[in-house]
C-alpha cells in the first residue's frame, strides 16, 4: 500500500539525478544478512555508492530483527537519531526493512512520521520499485503477502570468499514463542535450477565457500511439486545438495538452519557421502525437557534430536554440532531447566546460541500467565552459558596438534600480520599470512594450519 504523507515535506527526498550515498545497518539473523547484500546490489545498480559513515549517507536502510524484545527496541533507539537528522536535512531518505517493519506495518509511520518506505522482507528484491514511489513523494508502505521474485541484479556480497544463498524463504512451523512466522510469511522454495545458476555465477566470480539458507532449510522443497518413482518427494534438501554439489570452483558447502523435525537420515548419508558438505551442523533444539519441547510445538523429542546427533557422529566421528536454545520459557520448572543442562552436557556441542525467552506480539506464549521473573531468567542464562563455555573449550582441545585444511577468508582484525579462516568445521582460526616460502596468502586459498593454540571459540596455528 502507498500513503500520502502525514506530514508534508518540505522537498520532496532526492530524485534519481542526485541520489549520492547509502548505509545499511542489518539487525539480525544470516537471512537479514542475505537480503541486506542483495538490497545493497540493487542500490548500487541503481547508481548509489556506499557511504564513509552513517551519519553522512543520502539514504539510510535499516535492516531489522523482532526475534526478542531488545532486538526491536534497538532499532528504535537507531531510529530516533535518524528521524532527528531528517528534521534538519529532508533530502535524506530513511527506509526500514525486515522484520520490524513487517511485524508493525503502518504503526511505524504513525511512531516516526520521518520515515519515507517501511518494507517487509518478502519485499526487499522489490526495494528499486518501492524508492520510485518514494521519489514521486509517497509515504510507502510495503507487508503485503508477495510472492519472492527472483532478484535480477547482482548482490554486492561483504565476503569475496562466503557467500550465502537463499533456497527456502518463511517458515511454516508454528512455535509458540516465534515471531518469524507471521513475519516471514509462508515457505518459498527457489527451484533447483535457479539456486544453481546463481552457484556458478559466484564460483565464477571466485567464491569458494556457499552457506545455504533458510529459516529450516531441511524442509526444502515441500511446497515444490513432484514425487519421485519410489514415492518420495521430488525435491528435498537432500535432493538439492547433490544437485548443486558438482557446481565446479566451490569448494564447500554449508547449510543453515536446521530443524530436527525434519532432519532425515538420508540428509546424513548425503552429507557423509559429498566430500564439499562441511562437518558442521546447526541444530536448535530449544529445550532438553520433553514437556517444554510439547509447549514449545516444537514437534520432537529430546530422543529423537539425541538419536540425529548420535548418526551424525556415527557417519562423520568429527562433526561440530551447534544449536540454539531458550531458558526461562513459561512454565519452566528448575527441574526442566536441569534437563537442558543435561542435554547439553551430554552432546558436547561445539556452541550454543542461548537466549532468554522474551514474549513476542501475537504469539500464545505471550499471553500464558506462568511467565518468569527476570530474576529467573538471568539466573538460568548466566548459568548455562558457563556450561556452554566449558563444553567449547573441551570441544576446541580436541584440535590441539591436530592440522586442520581452513579457507582463508580475511585478515586478523586484531593482528593484521595474521590471516583468519575457519575449519570445515567452522571454528574461526588465526595464522601467519605468508607460506613458509614467504609468498603471501590470500582470501580463498585453502591451507593446512598446524593447530598449536585452542581457545573456547577460536584456534591460532601454524602453516604446516
Ligand atoms: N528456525 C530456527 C530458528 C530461528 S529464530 C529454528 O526453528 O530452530 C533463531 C533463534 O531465536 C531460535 O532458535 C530461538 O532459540 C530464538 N528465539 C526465537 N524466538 C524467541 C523468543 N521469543 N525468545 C527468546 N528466544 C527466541
Ligand atoms: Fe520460529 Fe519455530 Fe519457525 Fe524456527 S521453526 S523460525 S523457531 S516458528
Ligand atoms: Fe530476526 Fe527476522 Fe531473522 S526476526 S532472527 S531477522 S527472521
Amino acid at each position: 500500500m502507498t500513503a500520502t504523507r502525514l506530514q508534508p515535506t518540505p522537498t520532496a527526498p532526492a530524485t534519481a539525478a542526485e541520489r549520492r550515498s547509502y548505509w545499511i545497518t542489518t539487525f539480525g539473523c544470516q537471512m537479514n544478512k542475505a537480503d541486506s547484500e542483495r538490497m545493497a546490489g540493487i542500490l548500487e545498480a541503481m547508481g548509489y555508492r556506499e557511504a564513509g559513515a552513517e551519519l553522512e549517507a543520502d539514504l539510510v536502510l535499516y535492516n531489522t530483527c523482532t526475534i526478542r524484545d531488545n532486538a526491536e527496541q534497538k532499532v528504535y533507539s537507531y531510529l530516533g537519531r535518524q528521524a532527528q537528522r531528517k528534521r534538519a536535512n529532508p533530502h535524506l531518505t530513511l527506509v526500514v526493512a525486515g522484520c520490524v517493519a513487517q511485524q508493525e506495518g503502518e504503526a511505524l509511520l504513525r511512531r516516526v512520521p520521518e520515515l519515507d518506505l517501511v518494507m517487509g522482507p518478502q519485499h526487499a528484491n522489490r526495494l528499486e520499485t518501492l524508492l520510485s514511489q518514494v521519489e514521486q513523494g509517497q509515504q510507502v508502505v510495503a507487508t503485503e503477502e508477495h510472492h519472492i521474485l527472483e532478484d535480477i541484479t547482482t548482490a554486492r556480497r561483504d565476503s569475496s570468499v562466503c557467500a550465502w544463498v537463499n533456497v527456502i524463504y518463511g517458515c511454516n512451523e508454528r512455535c509458540t514463542y516465534c515471531v518469524v512466522p507471521s513475519v516471514r510469511g509462508r515457505e518459498q522454495s527457489r527451484l533447483p535450477e535457479a539456486i544453481r545458476l546463481e552457484m556458478e555465477g559466484l564460483a565464477a566470480r571466485g567464491f569458494k565457500e556457499i552457506t545455504l539458507l533458510g529459516q529450516n532449510i531441511d524442509a526444502y522443497g515441500r511446497d515444490l511439486p513432484g514425487i519421485t518413482p519410489e514415492g518420495r518427494r521430488r525435491h528435498t534438501l537432500t535432493d538439492l545438495l547433490q544437485h548443486v554439489h558438482a557446481v565446479e570452483g566451490i569448494e564447500r558447502i554449508r547449510f543453515a538452519t536446521s530443524h530436527p523435525r525434519y532432519f532425515t537420515e538420508r540428509l546424513i548419508d548425503a552429507c557423509a557421502a559429498l566430500p564439499k558438505v562441511c562437518e558442521h551442523f546447526h541444530i536448535p533444539f530449544q529445550s532438553g525437557d520433553d514437556a517444554v519441547l510439547k509447549a514449545m510445538a516444537r514437534g520432537y523429542t529430546v530422543e529423537r534430536y539425541r538419536r540425529i546427533v548420535d548418526r551424525i557422529r556415527e557417519r562423520m566421528p568429527d562433526a561440530a554440532i551447534s544449536a540454539d536454545v531458550i531458558v526461562a520459557f513459561p512454565g519452566e520448572t528448575d527441574a526442566q531447566f536441569r534437563n537442558t543442562l543435561r542435554l547439553v552436557e551430554e552432546i558436547g556441542f561445539d556452541q550454543v546460541n542461548t537466549a532468554a525467552y522474551s514474549p513476542r506480539p501475537s504469539t500464545p506464549a505471550a499471553d500464558w500467565p506462568d511467565q518468569l521473573s527476570e530474576a529467573v531468567k538471568v539466573e538460568r542464562l548466566q548459568e548455562l552459558n558457563a556450561l556452554v563455555e566449558q563444553q567449547a573449550r573441551r570441544r576446541s582441545a580436541r584440535y590441539a596438534g591436530r592440522t586442520e585444511e581452513v579457507l582463508v577468508e580475511g585478515t586478523n582484525r586484531r593482528d593484521p600480520s595474521q590471516r583468519m579462516g575457519r575449519t570445515r568445521t567452522n571454528r574461526l582460526t588465526f595464522f601467519p599470512g605468508q607460506r613458509p616460502d614467504g609468498t603471501p596468502l590470500e582470501p580463498g586459498d585453502l591451507v593446512n594450519v598446524r593447530i598449536e593454540e585452542v581457545r573456547a571459540f577460536s584456534l591460532s596455528g601454524t602453516l604446516a
